[in-house]
């Protein structure tokens, strides 16, 4: 089921091509960076999930399997999950497949994520046991419209780094989880060891440009992935952005010399 938010964030408009803009422009300015990342994730929704696939050579379903088994390790018995940036809406399957009492509500900015993730929902209705059990909603992550404390557990796949505000983002997953509740997130960070940096921005660059060329004629779209990274805080900063918006972090996992992380938190009682 879709729903419309009333703070639907805003985008540039679809006649202006996304590679006729300068991206890094978008992205150093916390009140432009929204209007170019949520028509961009329009544009690679539907061509979304195999993308990440051949860009991570596949390490991104073992990365999403640790995420799940983070999740059922801290929250067995959750009734209430939320999956924030839900893109296509796999972890939010993989959630509800996993946790068999929860609901989940899937967020995403994108319509066309949801337009996705709304198809995956009827792919999975020959598991109806599952695909009752979610909700798709478009909304914003940094203000979402859920009451305080109304989840016990909150994923984000490849969320945060997206937001305009990583700390506003923080605070509303901080706002509607329980006490005691468990937060997982996944995502690219920014390596401290810059030799290495330059070496998988390197890499990641010249294959989303390669790809979102190939693709979409348009190389920004996936080239946008290494911009967005050296835009970015390292593992360590997001850890610390954690602890003091009143969580505690258990456990983080890292891949890619720090280049990916999974962090394992709670709220704060
Ligand atoms: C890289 S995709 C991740 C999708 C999915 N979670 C996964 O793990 O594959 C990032 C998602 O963040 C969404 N996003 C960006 N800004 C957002 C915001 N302010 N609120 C909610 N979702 C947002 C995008 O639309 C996109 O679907």
């Amino acid at each position: 089921m879709v729903e419309q938010y009333p703070n639907e964030p805003a985008t540039v408009p679809s006649s202006v091509r996304l590679g006729s803009l300068d991206v890094d422009t978008y992205l150093r300015d916390p009140t432009l960076k929204q209007a170019f990342v949520t028509p961009m994730f329009d544009v690679i929704a539907p061509r979304y999930d195999a993308f990440t696939r051949l860009f991570s050579f596949g390490m991104d379903v073992a990365w999403k399997r640790e995420a799940i088994a983070a999740v059922v390790r801290g929250a067995a018995n959750a009734q209430a999950a939320l999956d924030l940036a839900c893109g296509t809406g796999d972890l939010a399957v993989a959630i509800a497949r996993a946790l068999p009492a929860v609901h989940v509500t899937a967020v995403d900015a994108s319509a066309q994520m949801i337009v996705a993730a709304d198809m995956r929902l009827v792919d999975a209705a020959r598991d109806a046991d599952v695909s009752l059990r979610i909700r798709t909603t478009i909304g914003d992550m940094t203000a979402l419209n859920l009451p305080d404390a109304s989840m016990d557990v909150v994923m984000a796949g490849y969320g945060v780094r997206n937001v305009p505000d990583a700390t506003r983002a923080v605070r509303e997953m901080a706002r509607v989880l329980r006490p005691g509740g468990v937060l997982v997130t996944l995502d690219f960070y920014r390596p401290a060891f810059s030799p290495w940096r330059a070496l998988l921005l390197w890499y990641l660059s010249l294959a989303g440009n390669a790809v979102g060329w190939l693709w979409h004629r348009d190389p920004v779209v996936y080239g946008y992935i290494a911009r967005s990274i050296e835009h970015f805080m390292s593992w360590q900063a997001f850890s610390a952005l954690l602890e003091r918006e009143g969580f505690h972090v258990q456990r983080v996992t890292r891949h890619l010399g720090g280049g990916i992380a999974l962090h394992e938190a709670r709220r704060n009682t």
